[in-house]
């Protein structure tokens, strides 16, 4: 009411107000709480407690054929020994010099010369290797080698022992995923290097997969696990599921026909920080839009398409990198038939219930 505010003036003879003596009161008393490390919720309540998911990743792609010939020009440059593991960061382009492709996961590319050893490590950040290109490399965990082929999933578990050897004529590349950014959100990272180069083999190549992925489970076998005794998931006996899914017509509208990685001990993820799926994409799937809190990382094996993010179209092809931020509208589109591999930190969110999706993302 400009009369009262007039009147205001006039009682205060040119004074301040009383609007403006609150506000010059309040910022004298952040000040003041600022030097003993303190500070007023309600200055910054929306930006803390958000209405909706806040994410700073951004989608993006990496292609294969760029990655593959960097990452072979670094085989060059230093040996898998000297680097522990040469490994090219896949830097999500809104978080350079974080080594994280989502705000929880770290990605990369590997790569291992014939001849060559990376060396045992252990460490309490789990691991997941995508296989890209090459055959008849090993990554040996908890004493068993595992020799790889494109499209195999292999995890090394927390504090599990594991080194990486190359028998074969050929480089191998594969992608790395670690949930070591969200270890290290907790401040929780431990890891140790051992001695010899290569750790002693126990078990007979393969005895995880026959032993714990074949429908059964052997006298012994532990009873609660809260990671899969799995060690390979092979691409040839994960990939043919999927022409049965489809033939069943198991295709969501999102997803396409698409398996989940799972422990056999339990039917849960194959990790408590990670879980890992296989889809195949009819040919002409357009994809309905779905949206959830986790970021994922997909890799193509086969086919190509487009996945619209929002305003954003990321065009992938094989073996092409490609990560979709938490919340943000997705929808993928394919002309031909099409496998995607995708890992995401779901467990983790659904362990601490701040997990949730839109299935009909409009
Ligand atoms: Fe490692």
């Amino acid at each position: 009411m400009p009369g009262a505010a007039k009147r205001q003036d006039n009682k205060n003879n040119g004074r301040p107000g009383p609007k403006h003596n609150i506000e010059a009161a309040r910022q004298e008393f952040y000040d003041r709480i600022s030097k003993r490390d303190m500070a007023p919720l309600w200055k910054v309540m929306k930006s803390v407690v958000t209405k909706e998911p806040v994410t700073r990743v951004v989608p993006h792609v990496w292609k294969y054929q760029d990655v593959k010939s960097l990452v072979m020009e670094s085989g060059g440059l230093i040996t898998a020994e000297e680097a522990q593991r040469r490994v090219l960061i896949l830097e999500n382009p809104a978080m350079r010099g974080e080594s994280k492709a989502t705000n929880t996961l770290f990605a990369g590319i590997q790569m291992i010369l014939p001849g060559e050893v990376a060396p045992a490590h252990r460490h309490v950040p789990s691991a997941i290797r995508f296989v890209l290109d090459g055959e008849g490399a090993y990554t040996a965990v908890e004493g068993e080698k595992a020799f790889m082929a494109p499209g195999d999933f292999v995890i090394t578990a927390n504090w599990a022992p594991h080194d990486h050897g190359n028998p074969s004529k050929k480089p191998m590349l594969w992608l790395d995923v670690l949930d070591f950014p969200t270890v290290n959100f907790f401040e929780a990272g431990v890891a140790a290097y051992f001695d010899d180069k290569m750790q002693n083999t126990t078990r007979g190549d393969g005895d995880s997969e026959a032993f714990y992925a074949s429908g059964v489970l052997p006298d012994g076998a532990p009873t609660t696990l809260n990671r899969s005794p799995v060690i390979n998931y092979t691409y040839a006996r994960t990939r043919p599921i999927l022409d049965r899914l489809k033939k069943a017509g198991d295709i969501d509208k999102r997803h396409g026909a698409r398996v989940h990685y799972v422990n056999p001990v339990n039917g849960g993820p194959v990790l408590p920080t990670m879980s890992a799926s296989l889809a195949l994409f009819p040919k002409g799937f357009k994809g309905e839009k779905y949206s959830a809190t986790y970021g994922t990382i997909f890799v193509c094996t086969e086919g190509g398409g487009t996945t619209t993010v929002e305003n954003a179209v990321l065009e992938w092809g094989v073996n092409d990198v490609f990560v979709v931020p938490p919340w943000k509208r997705y929808s993928h589109n394919v002309s031909n038939n099409t496998v995607l591999f995708s890992i995401s930190d779901r467990p983790a969110q659904e362990a601490l219930g701040i997990w949730r999706e839109e299935k009909n993302a409009g």
